[in-house]
């Protein structure tokens, strides 16, 4: 699967076959969110993957976002500690667009592996951090759930690129 192929194929991914995901398959997927491009190359992230299914379990307990079964979830936290230059709030900002490109490389790279993944937005902060054992400087911001899809759903309505995407000026 080329690049291009991966990006416009992907799908949010939420029910989920009982295949685990393997550790090596894990590793790229976590090598790809690392690769991914990171402002002044800060790498303010930190990733956490869970797969023992009980933990998982548990987990989805701690989190109304997670729908399904998933094999694994990723948790996706800036470190707080290595973010120093807060004072106009640009670097905070850069540190969640980086994020969302961590996000996407681990969701690209889910699929072309042959597996599938959504991000998941909802879930207890506090409990999940708890559930961790993170320590206070790390930041959850997203989770991720990713396994071998049971189902893969048709593409939801995209605006169209002529409502969004404007050549040379905005104006005519
Ligand atoms: C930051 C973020 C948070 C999301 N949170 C959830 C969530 O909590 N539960 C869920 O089912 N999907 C969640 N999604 C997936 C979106 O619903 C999905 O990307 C959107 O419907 C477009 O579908 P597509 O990814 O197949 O293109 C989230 C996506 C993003 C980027």
């Amino acid at each position: 699967m080329n690049t291009l192929d991966a990006i416009l194929t992907r799908r949010s991914i939420r029910s989920f076959t009982p295949e685990p995901i393997p550790n090596e398959i894990m590793q790229t997927i976590i090598q790809a969110a690392a690769a991914a491009p990171s402002g002044g190359n800060a790498q303010n992230w930190c990733f956490i993957s869970i797969c023992d299914p009980q933990r998982i379990q548990a987990l989805r307990a701690l989190s109304p976002g997670i729908i399904g079964n998933p094999a694994a979830v990723i948790v996706l936290c800036i470190d707080k500690d290595r973010v120093t230059d807060t004072k106009e709030g640009d670097l905070a900002q850069m540190v969640l667009i980086d994020l969302g490109a961590a996000m996407q490389n681990i969701l690209l790279s889910a699929h072309a592996l042959g597996y599938g993944g959504c991000a998941i937005g909802s879930y207890h902060k506090q409990a999940v951090a708890r559930f961790l054992k993170l320590p206070e400087n790390l930041d959850i911001r997203l989770l991720i759930v990713l396994g071998k899809p049971k189902h893969i759903p048709k593409c939801p309505p995209k605006r169209a690129l002529k409502e969004i995407y404007h050549q040379e000026q905005y104006r005519e």
